[in-house]
């Protein structure tokens, strides 16, 4: 196994996105600590990493809110830099319940770069999101197209970039890059990692391999009047594992830039609804039974990303395929029915 001595703290890190990091710094020889609160994760999720990567991560069970105990998190440790991936992400939810989205987001954030000042390490990675784009004028989107989310989650991740860029005028030994993540599906190609809602699933992918499993009946596709080929929105559908791969990129770039980057990582490349259910259909071997329904409030018609910045930059591109997206979705579905929890034995 390649060796790098460098130790990367990624919060959130036993979430989706944070585990298939986890798996692609690991790979890279970096050491990998874990700082989460399992509030959306499990921990079977750390050695199901262990058999991918042959190492295991460093975890503490911290909540990011805990000043104290992320304080002493980091009197643990040696860390070069930090990805800050934990966060609540619900747009459902944040609508329902805004202080909850709000408290959680903020001031995870604040006391995390509280203690990141106080202890020296100002290397940071930020898990941000295409949904601080407003409605766009002009496609594909670019990192300086107007902004403008429309539900509290959005609005938290707009907050914490504003955080984020006033920090790095005060003070310019911070090393910022904020990563605008378009839409992350499929799952690690072992099928021993991947997305585990709980709940109903109000995105599509995981909603669709629950079609496809037959735990639902059908998929409910929202709108069929938009103004694109089909009627179906259209969405910039990104690897989860290219997307990880982006985040060791950013690393790198880490090393030799200065204050604040930011960088859209998606493929340039948009997908209607009814584009990824064939796309799946043919990649499960299963026909998804599918009905059309009103539009959901809040979705934009079309959105893909610019990614040219992040390729010139980062020396970084999304490689795989929605076929792949759909083939690894599938497959972790299928090796995973229930997702991380095994089912007792009768
Ligand atoms: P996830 O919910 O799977 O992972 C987030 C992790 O953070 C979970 O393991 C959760 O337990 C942890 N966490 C939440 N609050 C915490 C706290 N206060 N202290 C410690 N740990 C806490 O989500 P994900 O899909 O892996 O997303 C990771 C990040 O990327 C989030 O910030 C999310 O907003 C952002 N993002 C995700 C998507 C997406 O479609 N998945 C798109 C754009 C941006
Ligand atoms: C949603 C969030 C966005 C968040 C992203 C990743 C909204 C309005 N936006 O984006 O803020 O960053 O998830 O978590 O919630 N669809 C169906 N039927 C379904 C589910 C989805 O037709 O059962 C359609 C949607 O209308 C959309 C597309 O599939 O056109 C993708 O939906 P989804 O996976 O929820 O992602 P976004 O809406 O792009």
């Amino acid at each position: 196994m390649k060796t790098n001595s460098k130790n990367i703290l990624l919060t959130g890190g036993t979430g989706y996105i944070g585990s298939h990091t986890a798996v692609e710094l690991l790979n890279a020889g970096y050491h990998v600590t874990i700082f989460d609160n399992l509030s959306n994760s499990k921990i079977e999720v750390l050695s199901r990493i262990e058999i991918i990567t042959g190492a295991m991560p460093e975890f503490e069970q911290i909540d990011l809110r805990d000043e104290a105990e992320l304080s002493k998190g980091f009197d643990k440790y040696s860390f070069d830099a930090v990805i800050h991936f934990a966060g609540l992400k619900s747009v459902g939810e944040s609508v329902t319940n805004p202080l909850d989205t709000y408290e959680n987001n903020l001031l995870s954030t604040i006391y995390l770069l509280k203690v990141m000042r106080k202890k020296a390490v100002l290397n940071l990675i930020f898990s941000g999101s295409a949904t601080v784009y407003a409605i766009p004028e002009t496609l594909p989107i670019k990192e300086n197209n107007v902004l403008g989310a429309d539900c509290p989650y959005g609005r938290s991740k707009l907050m914490i970039e504003e955080i984020l860029t006033d920090l790095s005028v005060s003070d310019p030994e911070w090393k910022i890059q904020i990563l605008r993540y378009f839409n992350p599906v499929g799952a690690h190609p072992t099928g021993l990692i991947g997305e585990d809602p709980s709940g109903i699933p109000s995105n599509l992918f995981p909603y669709l391999s629950r079609v496809a499993q037959g735990v639902y009946k059908e998929l409910k596709i929202f709108g069929s009047d938009y103004k694109t080929s089909d009627g179906t929105c259209i969405r910039d559908y990104i690897h989860v594992v290219d997307l990880a791969k982006g985040h060791l990129s950013t690393l790198s770039r880490l090393d030799h830039s200065s204050g604040m980057e930011i960088f859209n990582l998606g493929t340039g490349h948009g997908y209607s609804v009814l584009e990824v259910v064939k796309a799946y259909e043919k990649a499960s071997g299963i026909k998804i039974p599918y009905i059309f329904t009103e539009r959901r409030k809040g979705d934009i018609p079309i959105s893909y990303a610019d990614p040219t910045k992040a390729e010139h930059l980062l020396g970084w591109k999304a490689e795989k395929t929605i076929d792949d997206m759909c083939k690894d979705a599938w497959n972790w579905q299928t090796k995973n029915p229930n997702g991380y929890i095994k089912k007792k034995k009768e």
